[in-house]
């Protein structure tokens, strides 16, 4: 008998359908805010879903939010039948499994979804460790903001199946997701990650194996850049943002952009790329942003960036 949630997945996501045959079995690693998000919008679209983390601590805190992010998009979803809804949403979370064992958790995976901390050398021990235990079909993916996906990918003896999916915060509600193909990535493995982006509700744009792919290649150094001004003294924070959301009619300026994303993590890439392309001036790490991250100043989560937030 189809379940609620399978119809509405065929109902939402109809052309997906082949995909569905192909991939079933959904590993994400790293319960954190991407990991959580990734794995809830699979199971909604479902699929089996084994989310991973190394602290037991994280995978609870997951399942909490997942379980109130579900019972919020049920009760949109049905907002005029409630026991549709309760059934979407029960049908939806028995489908994620949450476990600390990455080599286990992908035995049966068709897609591994990594989504663990930006650091190479990390994601570099974990694939190698999954490559040995995951089967030969299994499609591995990196979620990395600014990593180089063929670079993730070189550790591992499948570099055919390997690409990039990078998703959006929050997962559930941004329609977006870039699928990252390297040249060795296979005509098939790739339709397979845009059917499967597709499948799980998102609108799949593709991108080369370029630094920050589409969106933070132009995002990252259009902050920077607007933080450059200020340091310049060319204008203020407050015109700066007013000008870009009047005169640009984009929803936020660039230096409250800043503060929301965290400075400390549009440090991080820019410190990466500037490093790897030292002679590109995009990449350059604007001096006040560092000596605000440096004074623990990171943007909205810590009250205080280019602007002070009061609770
Ligand atoms: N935060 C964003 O807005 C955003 C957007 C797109 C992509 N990304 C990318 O997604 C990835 C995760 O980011 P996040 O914001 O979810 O980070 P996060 O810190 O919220 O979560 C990372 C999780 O990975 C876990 N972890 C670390 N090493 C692990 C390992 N070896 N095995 C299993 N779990 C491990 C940590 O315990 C943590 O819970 C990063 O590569 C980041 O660049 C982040």
């Amino acid at each position: 008998m189809a379940t609620i949630a399978g119809n509405l997945a065929k109902r939402t996501f109809a052309s997906s359908s082949t995909l569905n045959n192909v991939i079933k079995n959904v590993t994400v690693i790293g319960g954190g805010l991407m990991g959580s998000g990734i794995a809830q919008v699979a199971a909604q679209a479902g699929q089996n879903v084994t989310l991973v983390d190394i602290s037991q601590d994280v995978l609870k805190k997951s399942e909490t939010n997942i379980q109130n992010s579900i019972g919020r998009v049920g009760k949109k979803l049905y907002k005029d039948d409630p026991a549709a809804g309760k059934q979407f949403v029960e049908e939806s979370l028995s489908r994620i499994k949450y476990i600390s064992d990455a080599q286990k958790s992908v035995e049966q995976a068709d897609l591994v979804v990594e989504a663990i901390v930006e650091n190479l050398e990390i994601k570099h021990k974990l694939f190698k460790s999954l490559d040995e235990a995951a089967p030969s079909k299994t499609l591995f993916a990196s979620n990395t903001s600014s990593l180089s996906i063929g670079e993730i990918a070189s550790v591992t003896k499948r570099k055919d199946r390997f690409g990039g999916l990078h998703f959006f915060n929050p997962v559930p509600v941004m329609r977006l997701l870039e699928v990252i193909r390297i040249p060795e990535t296979t005509d098939e493995s790739y339709k397979a990650m845009m059917a499967w982006g597709k499948a799980v509700g998102k609108t799949c744009i593709t991108c080369k194996d370029t630094p920050g792919f589409v969106v933070n290649r132009l995002l990252v150094p259009y902050v920077a850049e607007a933080v450059r001004m200020l340091e310049r003294g060319d204008a203020s924070a407050e015109d700066i943002d007013i000008a870009m959301k009047l005169g640009a009619g984009y929803p936020m300026g660039p230096i409250e952009l800043g503060d929301y994303t965290g400075l400390d993590t549009g440090l991080f890439i820019l410190e990466g790329w500037h490093k790897k392309f030292p002679d590109n001036e995009l990449f350059k790490p604007p001096q006040i942003q560092k000596k605000l991250v440096q004074e623990g100043k990171l943007g909205r989560k810590t009250g205080e960036g280019f602007y002070k937030y009061t609770k």
